[in-house]
């Protein structure tokens, strides 16, 4: 197998208040991942994503960074930062930061420049408007947090714009200094040993130059979120954001794309220190060079781009004549309607809409959406797992699913969800599906000594990773058998992929490697189905069921139980 680690291998993400607490405070933090990385490599993954771990005022959850280049004290140091990464990497494991350059939180002293004065040198580093001529906002744009996207500031006289919190002001991505402090950014966590970062809204980054009025949407209906009252026509995925996606990639390029090595350190800097003053650097003066040997070592750097976008759009990210993101996340099966004939036609769509050279990838969940398992129920969960690392292209799994886990009900005085809070009782807060890992049927599920701080599940007794680690039939013991199959079988992890005549509940297709076809038959249903078998598959017999014991082909035909998946093999 040849191909780089990032096309072969699974991601999973890590919600870092919520994996592991080490020092007692009831919140996630680096040290804790560090400690189970072990189940980690034994689970079967090869990299792992974790939400942002910098200084902030948590207004958003760490999605409000104060300072890109450091390590919010509730998560650790910078050193426990560089220990984590040693251990990651002695893993052969890579890790991937979050990061996010639409927008710093409002303490970031970039920020609290920019709004000291119009004559700050950083009053253009984020978006200020005058008022429109009745002293309102300067156009109709919304928060993606409901309200309007514009904040007063009282002691300038402008408007500063704001796709989310008013505390999570967005920066002014046409600014060449803004794009040379980030690019100064992604070097210093490169130049640590990082191995991509996942790109927090990068269809967001640039909006239209002259800020025009977006259009009503006619679909929007109350209840759905204010965001949906006009459509994101002008104030996102604008045609300049792809040259900033292909100044990023070439940046991570230079670090060690297609075995390229990288002996001159720091090479592939542009004259970023002419266009900014130093101050704006000291933070990511780089405080540890990567040794050389180690930076050879990592092989290509990926990139990520969180992009909710329809297909045709979608693809666009992936670059043109100039390369984009590695991997645009590709979201559609998280909305998709569960039926086999409907997702059969998405797969297709989706792989026929790739671009040359385009490598897809798949997401069931993340720390934004419902879980899986209160979406499908626990017996298509086990199909959706089936589903997700059997399509070709990267898997991205969210951490939790793995056990089955589902959204946990918050209770109202526990609330701190600000997607909550501003649009109170629509479904929309995040936190049910933030809550702690359970690792076992100790106190507090072996996650924290104390109270964590969003509530467990309510079944962690039974529902954790050393009960579950030790039962055959449990949702864990299928990934880890899913992702063992996937190691042992080129097919799965990098092979062609094309889709089976199927009929009913089922959704069958195969994947191919050189000599080896697998068959993947899926039951979206609660009832038997049956799928006969291609000629070329008669001899293919059944080597993981995700109902346990291996169903009956006879004379050509798969008898599939109801909610069954199975991998065959010749
Ligand atoms: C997308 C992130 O996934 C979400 O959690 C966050 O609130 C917004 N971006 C703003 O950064
Ligand atoms: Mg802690």
């Amino acid at each position: 197998m040849t191909a780089p680690w990032w096309r072969a291998g699974v991601i999973y993400q890590i919600y870092p208040r919520s994996f592991q607490d080490t020092d007692g405070d009831g919140i996630g933090d680096l040290k804790g991942i560090a400690r189970r990385l072990d189940y980690l490599a034994g689970l079967g993954i090869d990299a792992i994503w974790i939400s942002p771990i910098y200084p902030s005022p948590m207004a958003d959850f760490g999605y409000d960074v104060a300072d890109y280049c450091g390590v919010d004290p509730r998560f650790g140091t910078l050193a426990d930062f560089d220990e984590l990464l040693d251990q990651v990497h002695a893993r052969g494991l890579k890790l991937l930061l979050d990061f996010v350059p639409n927008h710093s939180s409002d303490q970031h002293p970039w920020f609290v420049e920019s709004r000291a004065s119009r004559l700050n040198p950083k009053r253009d580093w984020y978006l200020w408007r005058d008022p429109a001529p009745d002293g309102g906002p300067p156009n109709n744009w919304i928060s993606d947090f409901g309200g309007s996207a514009w904040e007063w500031d009282e002691a300038t006289g402008q408007y500063y714009y704001h796709a989310f919190l008013k505390q999570q002001p967005d920066l002014n991505w046409r600014n060449p200094a803004v794009q040379a402090a980030m690019h100064e950014v992604m070097r210093f966590w490169f130049d640590r040993g990082v191995d991509g970062f996942r790109i927090d809204v990068l269809w967001h980054m640039i909006k239209a130059a002259d800020f025009p009025d977006n259009p009503p949407n006619p679909d929007y209906r109350p209840g759905m979120g204010e965001m949906h009252r006009v459509l994101q026509l002008h104030s996102a995925d604008q045609p300049e954001i792809h040259a900033i996606a292909a100044g990023m990639r070439a940046l991570a390029d230079g670090y060690g794309a297609r075995g390229q090595d990288h002996v001159a350190f720091g090479r592939n800097r542009p004259n970023a220190k002419n266009m900014i003053d130093s101050k704006s650097l000291e933070h990511c003066s780089r405080k540890k060079p990567v040794p050389i040997f180690s930076r050879n070592a990592l092989g290509e750097r990926l990139l990520i781009g969180e992009i909710y976008l329809p297909l045709d759009r979608l693809m666009d990210y992936y670059g043109g004549a100039q390369a984009g993101v590695q991997l645009p996340f590709n979201f559609q099966l998280i909305d998709a309607p569960w039926q086999a004939r409907a997702l059969a036609t998405l797969i297709a769509n989706y792989e026929a809409a790739l671009p040359p050279g385009g490598w897809p990838n798949w997401v069931l969940g993340n720390h934004d959406r419902q879980r899986i398992a209160s979406k499908r129920g626990e017996a298509q969960a086990r199909i959706a797992a089936m589903l997700l690392l059997t399509l070709r292209g990267t898997p991205t799994l969210y951490y939790g699913d793995e056990l089955g886990l589902s959204d946990v009900p918050i209770p109202p005085a526990q609330l701190q969800d600000p997607r909550e809070l501003r649009e109170p009782g629509l479904g929309l807060g995040r936190e049910p599906v933030r809550t702690p890992m359970p690792w076992d049927a100790g106190a507090h599920a072996g996650f924290s000594t104390v109270s964590p701080w969003l509530p467990l599940n309510a079944d962690w007794p039974m529902r954790n990773v050393a009960g579950m680690a030790e039962e055959p039939a449990s949702i864990l013991t299928l990934y880890r058998q899913l992702l063992a199959l996937r190691r042992a079988h080129p097919a799965l992890a990098i092979g062609d992929f094309s889709l089976l005549d199927s009929e009913g509940d089922v959704l069958a297709y195969e994947r191919r490697y050189e000599a080896q076809a697998l068959i993947v038959a899926l039951n979206l249903g609660g009832s038997e189905q049956r799928l006969t078998l291609p000629p070329w598959a008669s001899g293919h017999r059944p080597i993981l069921s995700t109902r346990g014991e291996a169903p009956r082909v006879e004379s050509h035909v798969l008898r599939l139980r109801a909610d069954e998946g199975v991998i065959l093999a010749a």
